[in-house]
């Protein structure tokens, strides 16, 4: 719900469980009072009951908390918005002109509407519904800078059940001349004072999602990427609370989440008053916005919320919105993710239609549902250094199309899958001796490859109408059920006629292919990858299905990354993959059960070589893949409890369960353990208390049968003294 008292001018956000308020000040400045779980029934805080001191020495005027922090009137600390007047105001003599431009906005209270239905920028324009599609309130509040023709929006959408703001701003240039947006955030956040520990993650290629959690000195802490995707080296969400004073399922956590893929930055401003707010959006860095009179820019959304129920409850409450609000969910003949092979681990280059065939018959002989041929079908990629750009299908490898392997396999019973990079391209490709204008070079300068490969232009509207050309082309003429998408370097030497546009440019062209090509082919799911899991955000999730998590798939690496993973995204989403006994990553062997357990965690695929099994090794394999699907309704659209996390016992216990609690499913994996020190047993979460569950392994025997209580009391009793290495998977079921 949302109220405004026109008396105190007060604005109160209430949701579900916590309330979000600002207000409107003597001086028409929109100012935060406080954002935080509600006592009990909800209630409204006035205007009226806020007593603070604005500027208590000249030498700290950074106390005013702004709802979105502009450069101008008494800001010199870290801003969300910098804008540059090239005009000077009517009333001005022309020889002021001296001062142009005018770096200076300020942003005044001139109403606001409450309207149902309102969308940031680069929201999904695929039209496929997501599960739940319940028009929403959103609060648009005008801010109006006195002296130029300059006009910000604040908008605040709410998802009340989840606890979820979507906060964004719309800037518009009423004026005669151009306007230049030096620095343009989607919003600021104020926490309360002092909540200064913050939980992230940061990592590399194969080392995504680590777990970084720190106490925030004085000054700015940045989160940011400087790539055309998300990053490998860190992602767009943060979660802030005050030091020592939440964990897994207790205290107050603050969070939020960019629904961006590109350059973006969230910049923590800890003043030495102990205020703290956030600044989340574009990267300033090599950024520029112009506006031209009349135009209006639109920011993609930061999405915000609050916990009284710990990181776990932060968690639940992203994942939830993300399934319901973000998911594309076209119907599809199931409602969970399919069952994957993916033959790059198993072939690499080496592909062909034999080799193909083969695998497909042993992949659906085990219960795979959709097959995957990965890099290497088209033009002259036959290894990394040629044919990227070259989007047809390759007679080398398949001298009659890819007609009759998929043929194969939808007789098989089974889904058909394509990689893709359509990004990018080899200097030694037909495209790029075609258009070695095509890709971001500045003139004079190398053009430096990686992987030996350049990035295209997507700031040249022509480049991205011909790789869409390509793409349709593929899906209509064949029956394509899934591309994986690919994105295999980072940004260097970003020229484009677009100038410093191109970083959002390249975002928005990337969105606007895939939401075309899901417009016109609605039964093609998408995966997200960028080398593993590099772009993995809010942003992506909206028009994609599942993404790839890392390319590392060593499980015991797997169950860290995949737990940083979880703070932010949803199981639903994680493509996890069983691959073979001796990592190709780590040079590590595991067993099969503990990558079977880790994979499971996820969308479960597998890209090991079925080749290499014996048909006893195929049986576990497809053993597992059945019990998979028993359960995956549990993982996939179940609440997510982190019972014990590695960075406390080296173990990870994690639990999913249906809202209702009537069934669970319960997976330890242990990574590190110690002779003589017990872990305690993992409590478990959201159970009925007087129900009587069952649990069941893998082959449906009962190992016990216990109430919701003694289940929550005193855990599954078994893995306490277990070593690295050790995992199972259980399944609860409550009894009639
Ligand atoms: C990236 C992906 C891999 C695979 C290769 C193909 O590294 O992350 O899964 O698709 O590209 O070249």
């Amino acid at each position: 719900m949302i109220h405004f008292n026109s008396e105190t001018r007060a604005f109160n956000l209430l949701l579900d469980n916590s309330y979000y308020a600002f207000r409107v000040d003597g001086a028409d400045r929109l100012v935060h009072i406080g954002w935080g779980p509600l006592h009990g029934a909800p209630a409204l805080i006035s205007g009226a009951v806020v007593e603070r001191e604005y500027d208590v020495a000249s030498f700290e005027q950074q106390l005013r908390r702004d709802e979105l922090v502009a450069y101008g009137d008494t800001s010199y600390h870290e801003v969300a918005l910098k804008v540059c007047f090239n005009q000077l105001p009517a009333i001005m003599l022309p020889s002021e002109d001296a001062h142009l431009p005018i770096r200076d906005v300020r942003l005044r209270y001139t109403g606001h509407e409450i309207v149902t239905d309102a969308q940031p920028g680069l929201a999904p324009a695929h039209g496929l519904p997501t599960l739940i599609n319940t028009p929403r309130e959103t609060l648009r509040v005008f801010l109006d800078d006195p002296a130029q023709p300059f006009r910000v929006t604040l908008c605040y959408r709410l998802t009340p059940e989840h606890d979820i703001i979507e906060r964004w701003c719309e800037l518009e240039n009423h004026g005669m001349a151009a306007v230049d947006i030096e620095a343009c955030a989607f919003a600021t956040v104020h926490v309360p004072n002092g909540v200064s520990e913050m939980t992230s993650v940061t990592g590399t290629w194969a080392r995504e999602f680590t777990l970084q959690r720190e106490r925030l000195p004085h000054g700015l802490r940045i989160l940011e990427s400087r790539t055309l995707q998300t990053s490998h080296a860190a992602n767009p969400f943060f979660f802030l609370n005050r030091p020592g004073q939440a964990w897994e399922e207790s205290g107050t956590v603050y969070f939020g989440l960019l629904a961006y893929s590109g350059s973006w930055r969230i910049a923590v401003d800890h003043l030495p008053t102990l205020d703290v707010r956030v600044h989340g959006g574009y990267n300033p860095a090599d950024f520029a916005l112009r506006l031209h009179p009349g135009e209006r820019h639109v920011t993609p959304a930061m999405v915000c919320g609050v916990s009284a129920n710990g990181w776990g409850g932060a968690s639940r409450r992203v994942h939830a919105f993300t399934r319901e609000r973000i998911s594309p969910r076209p119907p599809r003949d199931s409602a969970y993710r399919p069952v994957l092979y993916n033959s790059w681990e198993a072939t690499y280059f080496d592909l062909s239609v034999a080799g193909q065939t083969e695998l497909a018959r042993k992949a659906a002989s085990i219960g795979v549902e959709l097959f995957c041929v990965d890099d290497g079908w088209f033009g002259a990629r036959r290894n990394d250094f040629a044919g990227l750009g070259d989007w047809v299908v390759s007679p080398a490898v398949f001298p009659d199309g890819l007609g009759p392997l998929i043929s194969e396999v939808k007789r098989l019973g089974m889904k058909f899958g394509l990689w893709v990079e359509p990004e990018m391209v080899n200097p030694d490709s037909d495209l790029y001796r075609a258009h070695p204008d095509w890709v971001l070079h500045f003139p004079g300068r190398p053009r430096s490859e990686a992987r030996n490969q350049l990035i295209l232009d997507y700031g040249r509207p022509e480049v991205a109408a011909y790789i869409y050309e390509a793409l349709d082309k593929l899906l209509s003429e064949y029956a394509i059920d899934f591309i994986k998408w690919d994105m295999n370097r980072n940004a260097t030497e970003p020229g484009s006629p677009a100038g410093k546009g191109v970083w959002r440019a390249h975002v928005e062209g990337v969105y606007g292919l895939m939401d075309r090509l899901r417009q016109k082919h609605p039964g093609v799911d998408i995966q997200s990858c960028s080398g593993g899991g590099g772009r993995i955000d809010l942003g992506i999730l909206g028009r994609t299905d599942q993404v790839w998590t890392s390319d590392n798939t060593d499980a015991l690496d797997r169950i860290r990354i995949q737990e940083g993973y979880s703070l932010a995204y949803p199981a639903r989403c994680m493509e996890a993959w069983v691959t073979h006994a001796h990592n190709h990553q780590t040079g590590r062997d595991n067993a099969l059960s503990t990558r079977f357990d880790v994979a499971m965690r996820g969308a479960l695929g597998i890209g090991a070589s079925l080749n290499q099994l014996d048909a006893a090794e195929l049986a576990e394999y497809a053993s597992y893949i059945a019990f998979y699907k028993r359960i995956r309704h549990v993982i996939q659209d179940g609440e997510l409890y982190r019972l014990q996390r590695l960075e406390e016992f080296g173990a990870s216990v994690i639990e999913y369960i249906l809202p209702d609690g009537s069934e669970a499913v319960y997976s330890v994996a242990v990574r590190d353990s110690m002779v003589g020190l017990l872990r305690p047993a993992a409590q478990l979460c959201g159970l009925n208390p007087t129900a009587t569950y069952t649990v069941i392994d893998r082959s449906d025997r009962e190992l016990l049968r216990a109430t919701g209580h003694e289940l929550m009391a005193l855990g599954i009793p078994g893995d306490i003294n277990q070593g690295a290495g050790y995992s199972r998977t259980l399944h609860l079921k409550q009894q009639p």
